[in-house]
């Protein structure tokens, strides 16, 4: 214990065994309940709460300075803690309660926007405004304590494991990681900017070339892209780089840290993690960050319907399209024709025309679009889903990419509203073998998939420059945890000329490479180690561990989905001088 703290007790601490002791508490009137003579106060920090009371064992100026306490005062408190006749089962403390001696007003407050409860019925957008009143709550604040343990124990195990934390420039150069970049303008170098960094992704590569084996940091990265409930524009990674590292190695290491943290947190370990490839991935779930917690899989049909006399599907298949099914099982007799009619409407902005269904009656015979198929095309349908009188299955035809899409985000409904998601449950699954580039046909190009310093599966490194780039696997691997991407990394490209290639590959000519990724090319010229790594999505997984889905219950000072800090008000205008000094012009 500090000696110089007065706080002799935090507000959550008192127990049984303390009666009969002096204390000095400190913190926030939770509830003041004044009964004439007698007066409660819930004295609240973020540990918890614990009840005073002010009656006629307190001397006379306590019971005066406690019919003056109002809500969200500060307030000292010293007294003696005693047994409650009426003990509160609901509190931790509620065995005990401190008769007061003395009570002090250290701070007083006009009235709150809002209550200071978990259930406070209050928008988001207030909330952010008074953050530190927000940040009262006891589910925020055991938010912030989650975090800092999560981030403890991911310190812990990185050292017990030889990783040495270094931290890298925020101010720096483009990364290319997909998104667009903050840029900060150089008031000495008119006219260049810096750019925060999206990741630290070259700067831990040259760690490997500079000999630090392995490294780790937790870190902030910022990209400007639009955001959603998983997605902040600054956000924080652990972050990690190996030498001489596997897929395996760093894949071991990564599950050893997740465990880790899931085990401190939740006090269960994270288990066998099983692997998907991409394909299998978008092929069993639609997409490649799977929620694997239910079933509903996906069933590819293509094949049995290939001839088949059902136009709609027909015509989807002739033109390069697939179909496939997922089957509900039991669903046939409680989903109205609304409710399918409202999954039809959800699935057409992923490109879909509408769902194909067929209720499986007990009979056994089919209604329903699906049930325009032929009675062989049933049966292998039948066979290929396992259904059974009672189910429904739901399908969808059309381009793979909107198939997959839509019935990809058809199931996850469906699942929700049937209560099919156990509660309590993470399943965790490792998505490997991505494809290493992508055809932009807009720009008529080829992109990273993952980041240009991916290297490609060493089977495939022959097929770059040939015309069947599309066809090559990446080293490329993601953690994904109930539906979300909480990893991803890769084995690196450590060889100059291979990563020339795919730069050139990229559309990125020697010069640009030069130009915007010349340090790194030049220094994996200077004996660079074969290295690998992942980045650890920390805001998602402690957004996990927390039992919330929105990112910005766990990050204290969090942005809205418009990127702006509703308490401070940023981004905001700056004066004109700071802009002449770095020689920018506003044009709006
Ligand atoms: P990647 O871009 O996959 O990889 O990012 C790694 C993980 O970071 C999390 N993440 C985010 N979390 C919140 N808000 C965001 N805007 C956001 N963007 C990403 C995800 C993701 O899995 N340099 C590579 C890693 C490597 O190759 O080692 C990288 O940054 O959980």
């Amino acid at each position: 214990m500090l000696v110089s703290v007065r706080r002799t007790h935090t507000c959550g601490a008192l127990r049984t065994n303390h009666v009969g002791i002096p204390v000095v508490l400190q913190g926030w009137v939770d509830a003041a309940r004044d009964m004439g003579g007698l007066v409660f106060l819930d004295l609240r920090d973020r540990h918890g709460i614990t009840q005073v009371t002010v009656d006629a064992r307190s001397p006379e100026e306590a019971r005066e300075v406690a019919t003056r306490c109002r809500l969200e005062f500060v307030v000292e408190v010293e007294g003696e803690v005693v047994l409650r006749s009426r003990p509160n089962d609901r509190l931790p403390t509620g065995a005990v309660e401190v008769v007061a001696r003395s009570i002090r007003i250290l701070s007083r407050t006009p009235p709150m926007p809002f209550a200071i409860r978990d259930d406070a019925q209050v928008n988001e957008d207030t909330r952010l405004r008074y953050r530190y009143l927000d940040l009262r709550r006891p589910s925020l604040a055991q938010n912030l304590v989650t975090r800092h343990r999560a981030a403890q124990a991911a310190r812990r195990v990185l050292d017990a494991l030889g990783f040495l934390e270094v931290e890298t420039p925020v101010l720096g150069r483009a990364t290319p990681e997909g998104a667009r970049d903050y840029l900060v303008p150089s008031r000495i170098h008119p006219g260049s900017w810096y750019a925060l960094p999206q990741s630290p992704q070259l700067f831990k590569q040259i760690l490997m070339v500079a000999g630090i084996d392995r490294y780790f940091q937790i870190v902030k990265c910022f990209r400007d892209e639009d955001l959603r409930a998983d997605r902040q524009p600054e956000f924080t990674q652990i972050d990690l780089e190996i030498s001489f590292a596997t897929r395996e190695v760093v894949m071991e290491v990564t599950e050893r840290v997740i465990d880790t943290l899931w085990s401190e947190i939740t006090g269960h370990g994270i288990g066998e993690v099983p692997r998907l490839s991409y394909a299998e991935a978008l092929s069993r779930f639609g997409r490649d960050a799977p929620d694997v917690r239910f079933g509903l899989e996906h069933v590819e049909v293509s094949d049995p319907l290939r001839a088949t006399e059902f136009g709609l599907v027909r015509a989807a298949l002739d033109a390069g399209g697939i179909c496939k099914v997922f089957r509900v099982p039991g669903a046939a007799g409680d989903t109205s024709r609304k409710v399918l009619d409202q999954w039809a409407g959800f699935v057409k902005p992923y490109g879909l025309a509408g769902i194909l269904t067929a209720r499986v009656g007990e009979d056994g015979a089919w209604s329903g679009g699906l049930a325009k198929l032929s009675e062989s095309e049933q049966a292998a349908l039948r066979a290929a889903t396992g259904a059974e009188p009672g189910d429904l299955l739901v399908g969808a035809a059309g381009p793979a990419g909107a198939v997959h899409a839509g019935l990809g985000a058809l199931r996850v409904r469906v699942a929700r509203e049937r209560g099919l998601v156990p509660p309590g449950v993470f399943r965790f699954c490792w998505i490997t073998d991505f494809p290493g580039f992508e055809w932009d046909a807009e720009e008529q190009r080829w992109t990273a998939v993952h980041h240009p310093f991916t290297s490609p599966l060493p089977e495939h490194l022959d097929l770059l420059g040939t015309g069947r780039e599309g066809e090559i696997r990446a080293a490329a691997y993601d953690l994904v945890c109930n539906g979300y991407e909480i990893g991803g990394g890769s084995i690196r490209i450590h060889d100059p000329d291979v990563q020339a290639k795919v730069f050139a590959t990229l559309g990125i000519g020697l010069e640009e490479a030069r130009a915007k990724f010349g340090f790194l090319l030049e220094a994996l010229a200077y004996g660079a180690p074969p290295h690998g790594g992942i980045a650890i999505g920390f805001d998602r997984c402690v957004m996990l561990l927390a039992g919330t889905d929105n990112i910005r219950d766990v990050i204290a000072f969090p942005k809205t989905t418009r990127a702006q800090d509703l308490m401070n008000g940023a981004p905001a205008p700056v004066d004109a001088r700071a802009l002449a000094e770095l020689k920018v012009r506003n044009t709006v």
